[in-house]
């Protein structure tokens, strides 16, 4: 459609020729981590706010539907367009604005990737306190977009918690600017949060003003293995209490995942050499001027080995290692692939829940179809688990009845069906089966008076007409 498509003069002359892609040059383009996210066959690179607010005004008046595109790594098909619809991509919006050294805060583009950020930050000694395995192509916007989480989230949490100021184009392209640098802003309805983890369904987010921290370098690197759960919630409570704001990461890793993801990574790198173990953790430490990290973390793990909370562990020698044990838990793609067929979940629970709640879980599937493995890792101390389910047979026909499985005890445990990964187009439906009573129509009555004509991410966390 896109060829002919009526809209293509129209928005050239607003982003300029070269800021459209249509028809055989879309075919160029890397879709990211969704094979549809270029289905509308159109993509918009506008260059500014103003040309981001004309493009969408210009799609209100055409009744156009508008699908914001970031760095295209989610995992929920929040970027999904379809034919019809127009994609704008925010990454010419990349610049990184104004930093206040002074105050932490930084005015940035949407479309910034997470790693330039770090990157322009990191030169005055600070951090955007947020990292995630995909900061080379997750954009800002895009994090904001979807309330991104990751690594550091048990430290400084989730974007809901890095956003100071936010400005959005909202449908009928009417900018939003709320661009205050302060903590401290209690002036009514916290508007901003509308728009956070809306994965642009009310709104496309345009610039942010971010918290930042100081920037901590990491000093020591670990891989543990432990005997079970009791053992890591024993340990983790000792390093919170001895290292609260040195730890930078708590990184979780079953037997099952952990031996996938060795395997996979054996051609580029030897095995790790530690104990088979039920569970492991990936422990990262920074360093501190006043005490000997890697003598500290030394003593506190020759501790817990005498206690038995750890079985085996293997400290990062070199910056190879330490770059080696990161990629089998950062490279969580691998693990499982060796299936013939896999689903991911994205998960959280109350800390202590995760244990009882894989056991069920286990118990669950086998009573299912036996032969469903279950590789479990994630972000530990922040209760955020990541399921690959795996099966030689074809795990799809059965997607329901295992999804019911995975989801059916979340809530009385207190967890949530979506950690970090959204809902996008994926988790709608088991949005709409677990969400709390009467969220979904509250969630309606806001996307009505934000968007009634449905143009902005159509289909994405609630279904259209909404
Ligand atoms: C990770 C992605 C899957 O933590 O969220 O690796
Ligand atoms: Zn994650």
């Amino acid at each position: 459609m896109s060829q002919t498509d009526p809209l293509l003069p129209a928005l050239a002359e607003l982003v300029g020729a070269d800021g459209v892609r249509s028809g055989e040059a879309i075919a160029l383009l890397d879709p990211g981590w969704h094979p549809d996210n270029l289905g509308a066959g159109l993509v918009v690179y506008p260059r500014s706010v103003e040309e981001v607010a004309a493009v969408v005004a210009l799609c209100h008046r055409s009744r156009r539907a508008v699908v914001p595109h970031g760095g295209l790594s989610g995992l929920a098909g929040g970027a999904v367009s379809r034919p019809g619809e127009v994609a704008l991509s925010l990454r010419r919006l990349d610049r990184v604005l104004a930093l206040d050294p002074a105050g932490a805060t930084l005015l940035v583009e949407a479309g910034a990737t997470l790693e330039a950020v770090q990157a322009a930050v990191a030169a005055h000694g600070l951090d955007p306190g947020i990292d995630l395995a995909a900061r080379g192509s997750a954009t800002i916007g895009g994090l904001i977009a979807t309330n991104a989480g990751g690594i550091r989230a048990f430290r400084h949490g989730t974007m809901r918690q890095r956003v100071l100021g936010l400005e959005t184009v909202l449908a009928d392209g009417t900018v939003y600017s709320d661009l205050a640098g302060v903590l401290k802003n209690n002036t009514g309805y916290d508007l901003k949060q509308l728009f956070i983890g809306a994965e642009g369904t009310l709104g496309i987010v345009t610039r942010a003003v971010l918290r930042l921290e100081p920037l901590q370098a990491p000093a020591a690197t670990a891989l543990l293995g432990l005997p079970g759960f009791d053992a890591a919630l024993a340990l983790c409570a000792r390093l919170r209490r001895e290292h609260p704001a040195r730890l930078l990461a708590v990184e979780l890793m079953e037997r099952g995942y952990f031996a996938s993801a060795e395997r996979a990574l054996a051609a580029h790198q030897g095995a790790v050499g530690i104990a088979d173990c039920p569970l492991y953790l990936l422990i990262e430490l920074a360093a501190d001027g006043a005490l000997d990290v890697p003598e500290a973390f030394a003593a506190l793990l020759g501790a817990a080995l005498d206690q038995g909370l750890v079985t085996d562990c293997v400290l990062a020698q070199s910056e190879t290692q330490r770059a080696a044990l990161w990629r089998l838990r950062e490279d969580s793609d691998a693990p499982g692939r060796e299936f013939a067929d896999r689903l991911h979940f994205d998960v959280s629970l109350p800390l202590a829940q995760i244990g009882p709640y894989l056991g069920r879980l286990r118990a669950g599937l086998d009573g299912l179809a036996p032969g469903i493995a279950v590789l479990a890792y994630g972000h530990f101390l922040d209760g955020n688990l990541h399921l690959t389910l795996g099966a030689d047979e074809p795990l799809v026909p059965r997607h329901e009845a295992v999804e019911a499985c995975v989801y059916a005890s979340l809530a009385g445990l207190g967890g949530s069906i979506s950690a970090e990964h959204g809902i996008g187009l994926d988790k709608k439906a088991a949005l709409a089966a677990h969400a709390p009573p009467g969220k979904l129509e509250l969630m309606r009555r806001i996307k009505r008076a934000l968007d009634p004509e449905a143009l902005m991410n159509p289909g994405k966390i609630l279904d259209t007409p909404v």
